[in-house]
């Protein structure tokens, strides 16, 4: 139910499984808590398209005024996203795209030019020839396509830079373990491996390590995630050579949403910068996150006292209150003289 003096904000989640996403879903939490005039509600598909469908269908049921998505897949999705524009719902898609154009905005990364970092990466870093395994996100969705496109149309353009086998995952370790463990046990070892994500990274890095491959193998991931064993961690303790960046776009959602409530102008396609983080940069955007970390603390910290201080307000107010009432009681049983 919609809150009667609110804005409401319906974000459809693909899933929470993952630091990432709940990286994501905390960032709109935070943004959202500084708009009082907004009301956000975040509906987890668990990763079950099905599912995904009917939550949206929900929140148009509901005529929420602005819907965010964020697609398991793009092409099953893209119909109810139909649906809602033409319900008249403004609809801004994050990270994974839908088909078509029929949506009010995009935000996220460029994952083509994350796909061709990658390669740039190693191209960089290769005097001679290289063996590459590349292991590709779930299928259907766009990150997937996308950085393999990047990675695979820039690594064209250097013969001596070949990726040899590609494993198609599912975005967690448990999809490629046993597939990579069996290809490294049959052909040569790689110089690379690029994992569509940090995630299937660690997996590889664990598989590389029950062989006593992890350093004959350089191993670049994508994320960047700040925290416990998050890609900036894992860049810092040597398990990766290198990772991605790719920013959730929460707050931006939420700023989005507010400013197409406003009655802004908002653009299209609104796209977030990337950049490589390896051991070269790993300290100074480990710092950078841990000011930003120290300031959004300061910021919760903050709206708990003032949330304090509207709390004590109204209880004072009602007491007071409460005190004219008596008040009036008693000027009234003592004959008002
Ligand atoms: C999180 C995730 C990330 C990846 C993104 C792609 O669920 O798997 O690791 O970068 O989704 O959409």
């Amino acid at each position: 139910e919609k809150e009667a003096d609110k804005y409401k904000i319906g974000f459809s989640q693909a899933m929470t499984t993952d630091n990432w996403r709940k990286e994501m879903n905390k960032s709109m939490r935070v943004e959202a808590s500084m708009h009082p005039d907004l009301e956000l509600e975040i509906k987890d598909a668990g990763n079950h398209i099905a599912k995904q469908i009917t939550q949206i269908d929900d929140f148009i049921q509901e005529k929420v005024d602005v819907l965010i998505v964020s697609p398991i897949q793009s092409i099953p999705i893209t119909p109810v996203i139909e649906k809602a524009m033409n319900a008249g719902i403004p609809v801004i898609v994050i990270d994974r795209k839908i088909e078509g154009r029929n949506f009010t905005a995009y935000v996220g990364a460029n994952n083509i030019e994350i796909g061709r970092n990658a390669a740039k990466y190693i191209i960089s870093h290769s005097e001679n020839e290289a063996t590459i395994i590349e292991i590709t996100g779930q299928e259907g969705s766009s990150p997937a396509h996308e950085r393999s496109i990047g990675f695979k149309n820039t690594l064209d353009s250097v013969p001596e830079l070949q990726i040899t086998y590609s494993i198609k995952g599912d975005w967690e370790k448990a999809s490629i373990k046993d597939r990579l463990s069996s290809l490294l046990d049959t052909v040569k070892t790689p110089d690379y491996i690029f994992c569509h994500n940090d995630r299937m990274a660690m997996g590889a890095w664990e598989v590389a390590r029950s062989k006593s491959l992890e350093d004959d193998i350089k191993i670049i991931g994508v994320d960047g995630l700040f925290g416990p064993n998050g890609g900036i961690q894992m860049v810092k303790d040597g398990l990766l050579d290198a990772t991605l960046l790719y920013p959730t776009g929460g707050a931006e959602a939420i700023k989005m949403a507010s400013d197409l409530i406003q009655g802004e102008n908002i653009n299209k396609y609104n796209i977030l910068r990337t950049v490589v983080i390896d051991s070269v940069n790993v300290d100074i955007m480990q710092n950078q996150f841990d000011k930003m970390n120290q300031q959004q603390n300061d910021i919760e910290q903050q709206q708990a006292v003032i949330d304090e201080q509207i709390e004590t307000y109204n209880s004072q107010s009602a007491l007071i209150r409460i005190m004219i009432v008596l008040l009036l009681l008693l000027l009234f049983l003592t004959g008002w003289s």
